[in-house]
């Protein structure tokens, strides 16, 4: 129990354990994420659709989105952004590894007869013959991967890349990382809850790495019949380490905006978004 007790409060270096996969396609952590994406009510997986529908208006007039558009959207989720911009006429690829999100997105499609490409894989392996006039990655999923998958990630998207394409992701900035605050706590859900549907004991560590601006909230799961951890790892950028990374994978920032509706670059968000391009 003791030695339990010390590997759950120890702090982890920095990215070194990748359990995005089991928080996202876990079949009971699947659905209450699905849930969450389509609460109307919280920014937990999706943001909410008031965002959504300033998002992909706003996407529209900046690519002049239409029908011809070639339009990607890495970590697409149940569809919320694809079902809106195929709407639009864009022919869209969405790229997801929860096999029960891309289930209520394909259903979603055939209900408004969208001829959207849902493609069942994991986007750090994505392989394609198509090239894209805009991708898109929304949601801060980039600042989820480590160092090298982010590299990995950008490369991906600038193979794929239209000559004159375009990329628009989100990120957390450094005003968000400041916010953070370590802490550790733990509780106990009889009849089982978000984690699984047996009952359970979680533990929940935060920790902060002020040397390279990353948070980690670290769960630790005890049911009867199984013990598991979840990592959910956050790289947080100014400016400099975010332009550091695209220009290391041959691309551009072009413009900066406080978020992925557009709205003008604020040092103050907590959050950035970037249109970039190949260099
Ligand atoms: C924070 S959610 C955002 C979903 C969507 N972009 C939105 O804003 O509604 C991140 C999504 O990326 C997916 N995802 C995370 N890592 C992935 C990977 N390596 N390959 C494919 N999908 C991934 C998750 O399953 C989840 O649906």
């Amino acid at each position: 129990m003791f030695e339990q007790l010390v590997h759950i409060n120890e702090r982890p270096y920095p990215f070194s354990i990748y359990t995005a996969d089991t928080l996202w396609t876990d079949p009971h952590i699947a659905q209450q994420m699905l849930r969450a994406h389509l609460n109307p009510n919280t920014d937990s997986a999706s943001r909410r659709p008031a965002f959504i529908e300033a998002s992909v208006d706003w996407l529209q007039a900046r690519f002049h989105i239409g029908p011809g558009t070639r339009l990607a959207d890495f970590g697409c989720g149940p569809g919320l952004y694809t079902t809106r911009l195929a709407q639009l006429g864009a022919q869209v690829t969405g790229i997801e590894f929860s096999e029960n999100s891309l289930r209520y997105a394909r259903e979603t499609a055939v209900t408004h007869h969208l001829p959207i490409d849902y493609m069942h894989t994991n986007y750090l392996q994505f392989h394609s013959d198509k090239r894209f006039d805009l991708i898109t990655l929304i949601y801060c999923d980039f600042c989820a991967l480590s160092p090298a998958q982010r590299h990995t990630l950008l490369g991906i998207f600038r193979h794929h890349l239209a000559d004159d394409g375009a990329i628009v992701l989100d990120v957390h900035s450094l005003v968000e990382y400041e916010n953070f605050e370590e802490g550790v706590s733990y509780g106990r859900n009889q009849s089982g809850s978000f984690w699984t549907d047996e009952d359970y004991f979680s533990f929940t560590n935060q920790f902060k790495y002020d040397a390279e601006h990353v948070t980690l909230d670290k769960y630790t799961i005890f049911t009867p019949t199984r013990t598991f951890e979840i990592y959910n790892w956050l790289q947080h950028f100014d400016q400099d380490s975010l332009t550091a990374e695209f220009t290391a994978s041959g691309l551009v920032i072009t413009n900066w905006y406080a978020n992925v509706a557009g709205e003008p670059f604020d040092p103050q968000s907590s959050t950035m978004a970037v249109v970039a391009t190949k260099s």
